[in-house]
């Protein structure tokens, strides 16, 4: 691989720039008038049923309102109007099942996803669901998962999404926070040539749960399933309604949904995003950093649609804009490694959105899989969830993207809605692994520990938002104490504290370095430490848990556990290997498979200081193999010794 990438490669090509949505001018535009910029944008981007009064009203600080007074409506924005404009006839998505054209895979055009968001539109108001109720999905990732999310926008009933890979006490946690009245599942789900089955975990969530009355069941994979009297199959409801339906305006702040993500506690948060400032941003970046041609583009985000990336980024952002995309409902591997690639070949994808541990995969396959197929159409790519390595972002240009299409690295949150710092592929010369700088419109600086901003290069501290955004959280769903103490207490009231440790280099670019809070990033799917914690200490073997986020050469950091075994559970130089398979099912029983401990450690005792809190410090270095750093506040100094000799260290 020619690793010889020289700085003249990394500036934007005058053939790329000269067709490039995000200009130069953006930047400049957006300092000058920050207000004006944006609802600009708003009214330039999305069509309102009612134009708004007031752009934004910080008032009320950190709760933020955006286009006071605007109504709109968000399917009609992703829908409805392509069709009116004469674009019915364009495919939105393209379904690639994971086992190929056999399994379902199908073209919807943006006028059959008008009639089948119409559909299941009706549906739901049929089975009394009105605006401000919550819908929860769980759903693999087929279309009716994107119908059913428009759906709920139609009518302004909120959408809580939980990833298919989730457990059923997870699911049930979800539920039962949203109170959500409708739960909309399939009988099962496809994952790796298998089919596996999804309702049972809905079934067992529902125990005891009140307010749900009815689940909306997708037949996906036809094989046996329980029923009870509050489910209703999908193809006998929505299948059979009415394919027309008005959709009413909500207002510019009614809620869109509400998505769980993990913090620092073991309760997950409920993310609440609204209707038109979520939308504009998720549209305005899925443009000017993605580069969005809706008419000659065909666009490829591989993110799940359970995560904040799916929302933003396959399904508002994209369908806003009217683009054509690729949806796949598997794994890359399945059934054979060049699964993407070929996928890629076939529809012919000019923009590719993916993840760093995906890319590190691929990497680890070998330059040989990808180069079997035709990539010549692939003109954008990006990167997100994690930090990109510097050799993954040159990898990933070199034979994906034909060592000339611009990397973007975005950085963003479930918190941010959407895209906040990343380059522009027209403008920006490129910095492999770093994510850049804020878009326009955005505002970051990094701050020392006591609060002041730095421009220091090198000089590490935390990244902040100094200014509200369209597409900002809300609050946390029922938990406005939470959302301020959370993310404005830190550093605030003035600045959204991220979580994540930043830099500037000497050309002013940011460096993202990853969380400085106990919050993991594993394959860019965020895991809290302590949820791990708790789950752990949930089996009746374990006395004591304590979890941390190690360097993991794939997927980004690993989760690795240190568990104290209650008495008489395990003796001295017993084989734990039972007990560790048992804890590691445990935990995926209880959160779900992706929070699943690579390793886990059986130890005497864990490193505390004097008031009792775990030195994670400590143990990440054991975790990572390195020698033990600076033990001198721990209450106990010895304890490393004795962990480090029961490790075998
Ligand atoms: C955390 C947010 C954004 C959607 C997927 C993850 C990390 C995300 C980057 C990037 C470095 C990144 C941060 C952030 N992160 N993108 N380009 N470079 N770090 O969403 O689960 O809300 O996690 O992911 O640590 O805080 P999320």
């Amino acid at each position: 691989m020619t690793d010889q990438t020289t700085p003249d490669d990394l500036a934007p090509s005058p053939a790329f720039s000269a067709h490039a949505n995000g200009t130069a001018d953006l930047y400049a535009q957006a300092d000058a008038d920050f207000e004006g910029f944006w609802a600009r944008q708003a009214r330039e981007r999305l069509t309102w049923a009612k134009d708004f009064d007031q752009t934004l009203d910080w008032s009320n600080a950190p709760f933020a309102k955006w286009f006071v007074g605007g109504q709109l409506n968000v399917a009609y924005n992703c829908v409805d109007r392509h069709v009116e404009a004469g674009n019915g006839d364009r495919v939105a998505i393209h379904f690639e099942a994971e086992g190929g054209d056999d399994f379902g895979s199908r073209a919807l055009t943006y006028a059959d996803l008008q009639r089948e968001v119409s559909q299941a539109a009706n549906t739901l108001e049929s089975l009394g669901v009105t605006a401000g109720d919550r819908v929860a999905i769980y759903l693999p990732m087929i279309p009716e998962a994107i119908v059913a999310m428009l759906a709920c926008a139609r009518i302004g009933a909120p959408h809580s999404l939980v990833f298919g890979g989730f457990s059923s006490e997870a699911l049930k946690a979800r539920i039962e926070d949203a109170a959500a009245k409708v739960v909309i599942t399939a009988d099962g789900q496809y994952r790796r040539g298998k089919a596996l089955p999804l309702k049972p975990a809905v079934d067992q969530a529902l125990n005891g749960v009140e307010s749900v009355e009815h689940v909306l069941v997708v037949r996906r994979t036809g094989g046996e399933v329980a029923w009870n009297e509050r489910d209703l199959w999908w193809h006998e409801t929505v299948e059979t309604a009415a394919d027309t339906h008005t959709p009413q305006p909500m207002d510019a702040e009614h809620p869109l949904f509400i998505l769980y993500t993990s913090g620092t506690t073991g309760r997950p948060k409920g993310i609440l995003h609204t209707t038109g400032g979520y939308l504009l941003q998720s549209a305005y970046t899925n443009s000017i950093v993605h580069d969005l041609h809706p008419e000659t583009d065909v666009y490829w985000c591989t993110a799940d649609i359970g995560w904040v990336t799916g929302h933003s980024y396959i399904v508002y952002g994209p369908l806003a804009n009217g683009a054509t995309q690729v949806v796949y409902e598997g794994t890359p591997d399945t059934p054979h490694n060049g699964r993407w690639w070929e996928i890629v070949e076939k529809y012919k994808v000019t923009i590719l959105y993916t993840a760093p541990t995906a890319i590190r995969t691929c990497m680890k396959w070998g330059h040989e899989i990808p180069e079997k197929y035709d990539l010549s159409s692939i003109r954008v790519l990006g990167s997100v969830g994690e930090p990109i390595n510097p050799e993954a972002w040159r990898w990933y240009r070199e034979y994906i993207g034909a060592g000339t299409a611009p990397v973007v690295d975005t950085w963003w949150q479930t918190e941010t809605g959407a895209i906040m710092i990343s380059p522009l592929p027209g403008v920006t010369t490129l910095e492999p692994g770093s994510a850049q700088r804020p878009i326009p419109g955005v505002s970051a600086e990094i701050l020392d520990d006591e609060g002041t901003p730095t421009h220091d290069p090198e000089s590490v501290g935390y990244l902040v938002l100094t200014k509200p955004w369209p597409s900002m959280l809300r609050t946390v769903w029922g938990d406005d104490d939470r959302y301020r103490e959370t993310y404005w207490s830190r550093f605030g009231p003035k600045y959204y504290f991220a979580g994540d440790g930043a830099k500037y280099d000497e050309k002013g670019n940011i460096w993202i370095l990853g969380r400085v809070d106990d919050v993991m990033n594993v394959s860019g799917h965020r895991l809290s430490t302590a949820e791990i914690e708790s789950a752990l200490v949930l089996h009746d073997r374990v006395a004591e848990a304590a979890v941390v986020g190690a360097t993991d050469e794939t997927t980004g950091q690993a989760v690795v556990a240190f568990v104290i075994l209650r008495q008489g559970a395990s003796h001295e130089g017993d084989d734990n290997t039972a007990i560790v398979e048992e804890l590691r099912a445990h935990v995926a029983k209880e959160i779900g498979p992706i929070a699943k401990p690579r390793t886990i450690m059986v130890v005497p005792e864990l490193p505390k200081t004097r008031s009792g809190k775990i030195m994670r410090r400590l143990l990440r270095d054991l975790a990572e193999g390195r020698e033990v750093g600076d033990a001198t506040t721990l209450a106990d100094s010895s304890v490393m010794n004795v962990i480090q000799a029961g490790l075998g260290n």
